[in-house]
């Protein structure tokens, strides 16, 4: 056996930083972003380039049962009175569960499985959010502050962007300094 001691990965846990591995970043602007807030003439006007979040994540070789480390850091900002959130996903593999810590700014945790049944979870530091399969999700900043999350999730779980095809069934808005939770009516 090899007696080695190996300086493992590390996260800064105030910044969500991450090092000791090479690294993959991928940004996401507003541009991105169509048809994702309700407000569609304030996106229009907003949207250009004005980055919305960054995932950094470690190059994991995506090989099966590895797992991947990323951070999700996610600027605080609305369009209209809608909070900045991420795209939301399932995972394409639906099974596929997922983990995420809170580890700084504050915010929620939109889950939303098959039968469109929502929950919401308050994301601060140190929350632990167990996704389980077969659920969408999403973050929602309603701080002022960048809000920050780890998440580890296997590599075969894949992400489908386009299962949700009426949008997810909440929307979370700031209603004159307090946060407000709408149901969206697809009808
Ligand atoms: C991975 C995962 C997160 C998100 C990230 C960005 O399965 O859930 O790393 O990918 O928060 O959100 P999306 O992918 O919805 O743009
Ligand atoms: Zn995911």
């Amino acid at each position: 056996m090899d007696s080695t001691i190996i300086q493992p990965l590390h996260l800064a846990w105030c910044s969500g930083a991450l090092s000791g591995a090479p690294l993959l970043t991928k940004s996401t602007t507003l541009q991105d972003l169509p048809g994702v807030f309700a407000d569609h003439t304030c996106w229009q006007s907003l949207a250009g380039s004005k980055p919305v979040y960054h995932v950094e994540m470690f190059a994991t070789p995506d090989r099966p049962g590895e797992l991947y480390t990323g951070v999700t850091h996610l600027m605080p900002g609305k369009v209209g009175e809608e909070f900045f959130m991420t795209r939301g996903h399932f995972h394409a593999r639906r099974e596929q569960g997922e983990v995420y810590i809170g580890l700084r700014g504050e915010g929620l945790l939109l889950l939303q499985d098959e039968q469109n049944s929502t929950r919401l979870e308050r994301v601060y530091p140190g929350s632990v959010h167990t996704i389980p399969g077969f659920t969408a999700h999403r973050l929602i900043n309603t701080g002022n502050e960048i809000l920050s999350a780890l998440a580890v999730w296997p590599c075969s779980a894949g992400h489908d962007y386009s299962a949700l095809k009426n949008g997810f069934a909440l929307r979370v808005v700031d209603d004159a300094g307090s946060v407000r939770v709408m149901e969206v009516n697809h009808d």
